[in-house]
């Protein structure tokens, strides 16, 4: 019999059709995300999973699959949902989609910086609802890019093109915080290293791309926002859990910064009676950073030949290779 699929969601013909040329698949065909009770039931005996960043993955799920499991391939850069070293320790390959999204996450987190920014949801609000009685002179002003100090915390791939679509806008400075150097990259971008405090004392848009760890979980505490200026427009569109986000929300509140863009928060989705939704100084958006059609579509292609290749015995394409 042919191997066998489980996808958590459904996904795009071009994925789907590559798949059952060799495969047999199944997926949950429900609007949201597939129900924890039907993943555990789904998953049991399949060759491979293709998998969401809203489905958790741990040892349960991994109990129940057996050994038949070959491959976890998730249509997402990030891969905080998945227990990585219960997936290793069970020999199952992991891929994700790098790369493929990096573009599209980057014209995410411009145009959310500039609607935070220049305040574009509140102002088609006003023009939409009466608030615009007439043209004036210092209504509806936001800080710009000009002259500004642009900090980039986490300057890998994403954060990297974000700095590179920014500089156009000609701030004074691109200063980014990483862990390891990238001197290179830098250098080619004209972006400056700075520890993790300058950048936060220095900058007056902070935009983030980490991945969400132990390391990076809950950076953004009072104490970080507290570091910030008055003017800081801040800017997340990694993981909403590298944010302390009651120290943000007060943070917001006291105008201890200028406002926030937020393409990803805890929980998601956010509840409509969370306090973000009431500052006007917040935009938020759901988790739409890779949102560009054609990038969707081939993340679901990756997805589809990663879990070909892992069950003809090939090379993976994009495997998650963690420490
Ligand atoms: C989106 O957040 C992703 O991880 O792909
Ligand atoms: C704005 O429209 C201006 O003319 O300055």
């Amino acid at each position: 019999s042919k191997p066998s699929v489980y996808i958590t969601r459904q996904v795009n013909e071009e994925a789907l059709n590559l798949l059952n040329t060799h495969c047999d698949v199944t997926y949950w065909t429900g609007s949201g995300p597939v129900p924890r009770a039907e993943l555990l039931k789904n998953i049991q005996n399949k060759d491979a999973l293709f998998c969401m960043l809203t489905d958790k993955i741990d040892s349960e799920v991994l109990d129940k699959a057996g050994n038949n499991l070959k491959i976890i391939a998730t249509m997402s850069v990030g891969y905080d949902h998945l227990d990585v070293k219960e997936i290793k320790k069970r020999n199952v390959k992991i891929t994700y989609t790098p790369d493929v999204l990096t573009d599209a996450t980057a014209e995410l987190a411009v145009a959310l910086l500039l609607a935070t920014s220049r305040r574009l949801l509140e102002a088609n609000e006003e023009a939409r609802t009466g608030g615009w009685q007439a043209w004036s002179p210092f209504w509806m002003c936001g800080p710009g890019l000009k002259d500004s100090t642009v900090g980039i915390v986490g300057f890998g791939r994403i954060g990297q093109e974000i700095a590179k679509r920014l500089k156009p806008f000609n701030p004074k400075r691109i200063i980014y915080y990483n862990r390891s150097e990238r001197k290179k990259e830098a250098e080619q971008i004209g972006a400056e290293r700075a520890s993790f405090e300058d950048l936060l004392a220095q900058s007056d848009f902070i935009s983030v791309s980490l991945s969400l760890t132990p390391e990076t979980k809950e950076m953004f505490n009072e104490a970080a926002f507290n570091k910030m200026k008055p003017n800081a427009v801040f800017v997340n569109t990694s993981r909403g859990g590298i944010v302390e986000q009651e120290a943000l929300i007060k943070a917001l509140q006291q105008k201890k910064i200028y406002g926030a863009g937020l393409d990803v928060m805890t929980p998601e989705p956010l509840p409509l009676d969370n306090p973000l939704f009431k500052l006007k100084n917040c935009v938020i958006l759901p988790h739409i950073g890779s949102a560009s059609i054609e990038t969707r579509k081939e993340m679901g292609v990756i997805c589809a030949k990663n879990i070909l290749a892992a069950i003809k015995g090939e090379p993976l394409l994009t495997e998650l290779k963690t420490m």
